[in-house]
């Protein structure tokens, strides 16, 4: 314990061992976040579901507004994507572990994240704008068109962290504490 303290004293900053100068309270500027303001940006949700909001969405709304926000990057069915050159990556593929490319279907471990990315990230040109019952919609959308959940299922904060993803198997939790083998 006495060797943990004398080594963090010693990597104090010269000029407070020297001066003395402590850091002050406050440096007269700048004003602290509003509740709105942090809201705005506290928007992670976890794999267990925290953080999912209020609201609920379906397939079906589902699709209609991915054909009208996300298809020109993304395709639809009847896009042959062995051939198309699209700007974004494939959405909707078969979930067995052996198919490529690496897709929410046969890669992703957690529905939660569908929700959690669209939200913050998508569409592209316009993130931020979808509603928390649009992202719902799509997510639900986006799970029936790889076959993961009915098309009449209602995702909410209740059941989507309750959606089994069939990649959840193929990984395992890093449950190292540090040391040697962690590089
Ligand atoms: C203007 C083109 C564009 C539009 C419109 C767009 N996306 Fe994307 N999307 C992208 C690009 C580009 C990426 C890859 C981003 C990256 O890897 O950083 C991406 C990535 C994604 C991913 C991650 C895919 C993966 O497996 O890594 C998802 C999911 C997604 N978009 C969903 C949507 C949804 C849903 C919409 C409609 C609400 C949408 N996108 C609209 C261009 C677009």
């Amino acid at each position: 314990m006495l060797a943990t303290m004398v080594k963090v004293s010693a990597q104090q900053p010269r000029n407070v061992e020297k001066t003395g100068t402590k850091t002050p309270a406050k440096y007269g500027f700048g004003r602290t976040a509003t509740l709105k303001e942090i809201s705005l940006l506290d928007i992670d949700v976890r794999p267990d579901g925290k953080g999912l909001p209020a609201g609920q969405g379906d397939a079906l709304k589902g699709k209609a507004l991915y054909l009208s926000k996300c298809a020109v990057c993304h395709g639809n069915n009847n896009t042959d994507f062995s051939t198309a050159k699209l700007p974004a990556p494939m959405l909707v593929s078969d979930t067995s572990a052996k198919s490529r490319p690496k897709a929410i279907g046969n890669y992703w471990p957690y529905a939660t994240t569908i929700f959690d990315y669209l939200r913050r990230a998508m569409p592209y040109n316009a993130p931020g704008t979808l509603t928390n019952d649009e992202v719902y919609s799509i997510t639900a959308y986006l799970l029936h068109a790889n076959k993961i959940i009915k098309q009449s299922d209602i995702l909410n904060a209740e059941t989507l962290p309750k959606v089994v993803m069939p990649a959840k198997k193929l990984f395992i939790m890093d449950d190292r504490k540090g040391g040697p083998e962690v590089k």
